[in-house]
Order: structure tokens, then sequence, then C-alpha cells
């Protein structure tokens, strides 16, 4: 998908130049067959190119192993994360069922489409064409790598990866791309884990009650059908320096289910503060998100920002606060470092379709916030925060994502000031065409 050219309206800033990926699954059949879980999609990244007063779009398929094979057959061969149908094949390695549809980021020279279970895949930053898998070193070939690695304010990279339901995998990436150190290291029942933190001086894992049963992804099913929600049990917090991975702490808090944390920073004395989204449980994953490829009405669960202190004594707290949001954003320079300010996407007032109508910036230290709210028409996707200059403030920013306009049957990037949300976009720029509701992004300034 191309387009030279999107109708702006509003003001773009003129120091605003650079590149606005995102990525997300766009291909949910083949052949005939629908895939029975949102997730499921091949993936494809968008490009928003911002340079001399024009903003272009470029928007292509991620050319996995999966998607060119069954491409080339004509219809779906491997099973997907909740589909696994009779006659596929069987699954020898996590990098046959990749679709790269999660996140992007730009590391080195290569931008990288993420997925959770598998290899990041690279991709030329200004062509989108595939360069292929990931391999930081010979021993981790094809290893789970997340969608949710986490910048270090040395420009190092943070990442995990979940092989099985006993083995998690860190990954330390230099600035310059180059592998640090890596590990596997043996931690019991480990569950679906989406996202994880970083502190200045440790790695933060929230481990939700939903467990892989692995006799049941021996005995056919698929990898979704594979995990057992088990409220019985808490949700489990570790702790792991990041210069000594045998160094851990664990924590318990209340069951609940969480794809996304927000942000963690530590005080001197060792007691860490967290944010996130939090789920009463997993009913989003293992059942919404399959009945919203079904197509009609269905129940949609919401997060609500939940702020967790783990203290160095081992005591656990957590409050809750209302909303109902996804998609926390926060300055990126602040990743690990306290930061002031949330930005998430809200379901406001009495919307009962699923998705977002608005979007909310929560002052982590006043308790106060600011909220825009589109008509229910415009389903809101994640916007990521773009730091004004090197040396802004935090929350001297703009707000930057995309909306799917359903009325027009277009989709618009959208740019807020961020101190004055609550008066709408300062900018828009529409494409000619709708895109399928997405995941991620990552600005990447010219
Ligand atoms: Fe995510």
């Amino acid at each position: 998908m191309q387009a030279e050219s999107l109708t702006l309206s509003g003001r773009w800033p003129d120091d605003l130049r650079g590149v606005f990926y995102r990525n997300m699954p766009a291909r949910h059949e083949r052949g005939g067959t629908r895939y029975r879980h949102w997730f499921d999609g091949d993936g494809m990244v968008q490009a928003f190119r911002i340079e001399n007063g024009r903003i272009s779009h470029l928007g292509r398929f991620v050319e996995t192993r999966k998607y060119a094979a069954e491409r080339a057959a004509g219809r779906l061969l491997v099973p997907a994360f909740g589909t696994r149908l009779s006659g596929m094949q069987p699954i020898t390695s996590p990098d046959q069922m990749n679709v790269a549809n999660t996140s992007v980021i730009r590391h080195g020279d290569d931008l990288l489409a993420l997925w959770e279970g598998g290899s990041a895949w690279a991709i030329d930053p200004d062509t989108l064409r595939t360069r292929g898998p990931v391999v930081w070193r010979d021993d981790l070939a094809g290893l789970p790598f997340s969608a949710h690695p986490r910048r270090d304010s040395d420009g190092s990279l943070w990442n995990f990866g979940i092989a099985g339901n006993q083995s998690l995998i860190l990954y330390h990436v230099a600035a310059d791309g180059r592998l640090k150190r890596a590990a596997a290291l043996p931690v019991a029942d480990l569950p679906f884990v989406h996202d994880f933190a970083i502190t200045e001086r440790h790695l933060v894992f929230l481990l939700p009650p939903l467990l892989l049963a692995m006799e049941r992804l021996i005995e056919g099913a698929s990898v979704l059908d594979s995990y057992v929600w088990q409220p019985d049990r808490p949700m489990r917090a570790l702790v792991i320096a990041k210069n000594d991975w045998s160094r851990q702490r664990w924590y318990e808090l209340p069951a609940g289910f969480l794809f996304h944390i927000g942000n963690a920073w530590e005080e001197p004395g060792g007691t860490i503060h967290l944010d996130y989204l939090r789920f009463a449980d997993a009913a989003v994953l293992t059942e919404h998100f399959r009945a919203l490829m079904r197509g009609g009405a269905v129940r949609h669960d919401y997060a609500q920002p939940a702020r967790v202190t783990l203290h160095a004594s081992g005591k656990a707290a957590q409050a809750v606060l209302p909303g109902r949001s996804e998609f926390p954003a926060i300055d990126p320079r602040h990743n690990g470092r306290r930061q002031r300010y949330l930005v998430v996407v809200e379901a406001s007032g009495k919307l009962e379709r699923p998705g977002f109508n608005a979007l909310r910036r929560i002052d982590l230290d006043r308790e106060t916030e600011q909220i825009h709210r589109f008509g229910d028409e415009v389903m809101l996707e994640e916007h990521v925060v773009v730091p004004k200059s090197a040396t802004a403030e935090d929350g001297d920013s703009w707000l930057l994502g995309t909306v799917l306009d359903t009325a027009a049957g277009v989709t618009r990037l959208t740019l807020f000031d961020a101190a004055r949300l609550a008066d709408g976009p300062v900018a828009e720029a529409a494409l000619p065409y709708p895109l399928p509701l997405g995941f991620h992004g990552h600005f990447v300034r010219a």
C-alpha cells in the first residue's frame, strides 16, 4: 500500500521530521480459511514519512517464512497462535509460526518487526523490504525475542523471550545492534508474558496466572488453547538484577492479567514502582479477541491503570485507578526512570463496542488528568510520546498515533500537543484508505 501525499490539516510542526512506523496483523484469511484470533494475522509494517511539509505512507507485509510459503501455496499451511487446523504442518520451531505482526523498532541499520514467540525479523527502514530473521548468536537462532524491548538510557536494548514454560531468555543488545549478553534462565511455571519493564538496576516481570499446559499443546491444541487461566493462583512479580541475573526477588499480587506495563523505576533504597494496565482476568485474550474474528456484537473487557509498589522487604502493594484503558505510552527517555505522565487510549463514556474513542494523559504526580474524546465512530489506536526536543522536559511533547474513522472509511494520523491534550489534535493527516487496526509503533526522528 502506498500514498505519496496524505491530506494534511491543522498545523504540523516544522521541526517534526522523521518516520512513524507501526505494525499490525493485516491478513486474516487465505484460500477461504479465516484465522480464529486477532493476533494470528500476517504482520504488515506501515511507515508514515514526515518531511518537507508532506507526509507519505508505505505499507508492506513482512515476508516471514510462513507468509512466503502460504502465499506460494495460496492457502494456510502452518498453525498460528490461536488457529491450529487439521492438516496443518506440525510445529518443530517457533519461527515456523512467526508472523512478525506486533511491534517495530529501529535498531542499528535495521528496522525490526517483532512478534513474541520467535525471532525478530529485520527489514529495510526505507523500502520496508524484508531482510530476514535476526540471529543474535548462533545458539539463540529462532528463540523468542519479545515485541516489547526496553531502551535503556545508554541506548542499549533489553529484551526477553519465553520458551515453553520453564525458560526465560534475557537479551542485552548494545546501541550499535551487537549482542552484549544473553542467557536462558530456568524459571518455574512461566505464563503468558507480553511485556516487561526496566529500572536503573533491575528487570521487572509481572507473571499473570495464565499458565501453559504442555499436554494440551502436545495433544494438538493451538498455543492459545494451551493456556489455562488459574485465578486461584497469584500474579507473581519477578525482579532480576541487571548486573547479575542470578540475583532474583519474588513478590505476589492478587490474580490479574495484563498485556502492557507503562514504566517502572526504583528508589535508592530498592523500592520499585511500576504502572501497568490490569485486567481482572484473561478473557480478553482467550475469548474476546477470538469473538472479534467472527464479527457481530461481542463483550469486551477493558484494563484499568494499576500502580504497584514492590518493597525491598518483600512486601507488594497495588492501587487500581479508574478507567478503561490500554496501550500505555511514556516519554521514551524516561524508560526505567521516574516519569510524571502516562498516556493511554481510553474507552470513554458509554462506548459499548470494542476499541477506544479517547486519548487520556494521567499526571501521576498530581493525580490529575486530561482527556480528549473523539466521536464513537472513531477507533483510536496507540499514540506514542515524541519529546519536542532532546532537552524538552517530561510532558513537553507531541503525542502521535493513528485513528480509524469508520464513518469516513479512512485511517488518519493524529498529532496532539501533550500539554494541551484536551484541546484535541493540533494536526491530522488523512490516508485515502483505511488500515487494519494495529498494535505498536515507534517514531524515528530524521
Ligand atoms: Fe503489546
